[in-house]
């Protein structure tokens, strides 16, 4: 292939892999697998590095990341970004139709409600942002920051996959577009998850994961985040309509993500029609929305009305209420975490709350506590809102009594006291007793026992409370040195359930060194992690003799959780209880089988499991796939390229596998695949 060949293919497979992130992406409608899809960038990113002249700021190879800001640029913006004034009530909307009639001298028309052509919009709960384009270019991303000048994340932004990097159609030569960047639930639930796992505290909802997330200086982290955005409104000149909602169908047709539910109004009760429905329907969406936004459709009545200092005279918000009680705080007491993170818990004057009694509320950390100034005694108000657990959003003043002293934060654990410690770039405080803190070390044994890591489920919470308080369980070392005889005067022990136990401990001198890993409990080393790691080392000694730097090059192990291991290590009471579990006998260097299993057999392909199986079982499935460098998924998508099937699947999946064209296989099909 000569240059200007290669410039005709990688011009052809760009253009390829747009429409195919766009389908998946902006219209929610894949038309091919994900095994193809990565294919086609495969081989873009091949050509791309053979012709290293030939790669184009705007191709979609350049998404995944990978690009370092050390410091976001601060930059003006061409239109100020000002916000918009807010409303709570019908009665307020009506005041607002009204002066909005009155500035537009229409106040003695008889039609009048019907004259106002309103646009009402989702008001997206994330992060604004104003995206500039240059001949259909993405040259920058600005951030709100104060309104009049916020900071260039443009490399950031260019990993969202919603935003198009290249316009298509017939758009204005240069123009800026201004919208939302926001994180759905469901990838925010799946990092709380994750972080659960690793016994890290969840973040606190989308909104501010999402826009932490743009503050981020890796942009391959950025990539990881799924971050999406919408936009919904155009600046500069050269805008094709006179009419804003015109506007955004022209944008949606360069290729821009605009939501659905946007609606053209006419008079203002249509417009609470449209608030109505959505203060029900919003718990439905797959995002987080706060209100609504109501802006005068027409460009030249928003020039008519213009704007106050803060805010246009022609929009307006209506923001959702939360539900919210008000009630006495009666305490403010302490949770010790599994990693030793302390959590502080309002414990409140039992209060009626959107359907259930609210006694206890989260205070996340020393800052928010400070912020809030919230001391006990005070009356304070709970909310509900898309969090499962209630916050206090602030404290009724107005109620408070003089003598209510400022609440000063725990400075010793209320477990073991010891001196808590807060690390500069952590919120959260932390009890550095690790081994010796009561809700720790029994924490860290029902990390280490639970199914995921060494699978003792003969030994569950209860017993390992009691062997711990009768002082025959200090560490997970000492599991291996339990005797049934230790056993039987335990309170509820039957014969049993002792000898059972003891069975349980000995089976799990078999489970598989990348396992072992992950239950001794390295803070930040979760279960994917632990497995990419036991198979780049292979033995803990290994593990033990790398230095940062070389931990540093496993894949998916970053700065954290390379310290978190030099700093585990270097305890010696850690080093203690691994001379002690080894010489128990559990597993610290993957097997034979288990060096002869993996592969990249199946590397770039995506496997869902369903239905029951008679050779192997799903979790061994699982295991065989991602050995071999596959990746498993729960759900069937345009992204799928097998669906692994067993016997019951449910009719669903297969009709849903059938209609994507994925191919459907058997446990026999695979275990050919890796013979190959
Ligand atoms: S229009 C002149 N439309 O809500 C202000 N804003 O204070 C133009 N937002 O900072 C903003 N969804 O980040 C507009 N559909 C929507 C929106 C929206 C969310 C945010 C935006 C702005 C804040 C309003």
């Amino acid at each position: 292939m000569n240059q200007s060949e290669a410039e005709k293919k990688i011009e052809n497979l760009s253009k390829k892999i747009d429409e195919h992130n766009h389908n998946y992406y902006v219209l929610d409608k894949p038309v091919i697998s994900d095994f193809e899809f990565d294919k086609l960038l495969e081989e873009l990113i091949a050509l791309e590095k053979e012709y290293p002249a030939l790669l184009l700021p705007t191709s979609p190879s350049q998404r995944v990341g990978g690009t370092i800001t050390k410091e976001f640029k601060s930059v003006k913006h061409r239109y100020p970004m000002l916000s918009l004034s807010n409303s709570y009530s019908k009665e307020d909307m009506l005041d607002f139709d009204r002066s909005v009639k009155k500035g537009l001298n229409m106040e003695n028309d008889l039609f009048a409600s019907k004259d106002v052509e309103y646009v009402c919009e989702l008001k997206f709960d994330g992060l604004s942002i104003g995206l500039t384009y240059e001949n259909g270019i993405l040259t920058q991303a600005v951030t709100r920051g104060d309104g009049v000048q916020g900071d260039d994340v443009t490399t950031n932004v260019k990993t969202i996959k919603s935003v198009p990097l290249k316009l298509k159609g017939n758009y204005p030569p240069d123009f800026e577009i201004r919208g939302e960047i926001f994180m759905n639930k469901k990838p925010f639930e799946q990092i709380n998850k994750e972080r659960e796992e690793i016994g890290e505290a969840p973040l606190a909802n989308p909104r501010n994961t999402a826009s932490g997330t743009m503050k981020m200086q890796d942009s391959a982290v950025v990539a990881s985040r799924k971050l999406d955005c919408f936009l919904y409104s155009l600046l500069g000149d050269g805008i094709p309509h006179a009419g804003h909602y015109e506007n955004l169908m022209a944008a949606k047709s360069w290729g821009f993500k605009i939501s659905e539910h946007t609606r053209l109004c006419y008079g203002i009760n249509e417009v609470l029609e449209f608030i109505d429905h959505w203060d029900h329907a919003r718990l439905d969406l797959p995002f987080e929305i706060d209100g609504i936004v109501i802006k005068i459709n027409d460009y030249k009545k928003q020039q008519q009305l213009g704007f106050t200092a803060k805010s246009p005279r022609w929009a307006i918000a209506y923001k959702f209420k939360a539900e919210q009680a008000c009630t006495k705080l009666l305490d403010i007491t302490y949770q010790v975490g599994r990693t030793g993170a302390i959590t502080p818990v309002a414990n409140l004057d039992p209060v009626q709350l959107g359907g259930t009694v609210v006694k206890r509320a989260s205070l996340h950390n020393a800052d928010i506590i400070e912020k809030l100034d919230v001391r006990i005694n005070d009356y304070v108000f709970v909310e509900k809102g898309g969090e499962i657990i209630p916050k206090i959003t602030s404290v009724n003043f107005e109620k408070r009594d003089p003598k209510n002293a400022k609440h000063l934060y725990a400075f010793e654990c209320p477990e073991c006291h010891a001196k808590l410690v807060r690390k500069e770039s952590e919120a959260q405080h932390y009890c550095p007793n690790e081994n010796y803190c009561p809700p720790q070390v029994k924490g860290k044994m029902e990390h280490f026992v639970s199914r995921k890591a060494m699978n003792i489920d003969s030994l569950g919470g209860e017993t390992i409370s009691q062997l711990f308080d009768a002082g025959l369980l200090k560490n997970i070392a000492d599991i291996y040195d339990l005797k049934k005889e230790q056993l039987l005067p335990l309170e509820r022990m039957a014969e049993k359930s002792a000898q059972n136990l003891i069975e349980g401990i000995e089976q799990s001198k078999t489970i598989p060194f990348e396992r072992v890993l992950f239950a001794i409990g390295i803070r930040h080393v979760g279960e994917t992690s632990a497995k990419k790691i036991a198979r780049k080392v292979k033995d803990i000694d290994t593990l033990l003799s790398l230095t940062k730097e070389q931990l540093l090059e496993i894949d998916e192990v970053g700065e954290t959780i390379a310290e978190s291991i030099i700093t585990h290590f270097a305890n010696p009471q850690n080093k203690e209880i691994l001379t002690r579990l080894q010489k128990a006998g559990l597993q610290f260097s993957l097997s034979e089988e288990a060096m002869a299993k993996t592969g990249d057999k199946l590397a770039g392909l995506t496997f869902v499991i369903s239905g029951v199986f008679t050779k192997y079982s799903r979790d061994q499935l699982k295991e065989m796939i991602e050995q071999n460098g596959g990746k498993n998924s729960g759900s069937i998508s345009g992204k799928t390229s097998y669906l692994l099937a067993g016997d019951n699947m449910g009719p669903e999946k297969l009709k849903k596998a059938e209609k994507l064209g994925v191919k459907i296989i058997s446990e026999d099909n695979l275990e050919k695949m890796l013979e190959n």
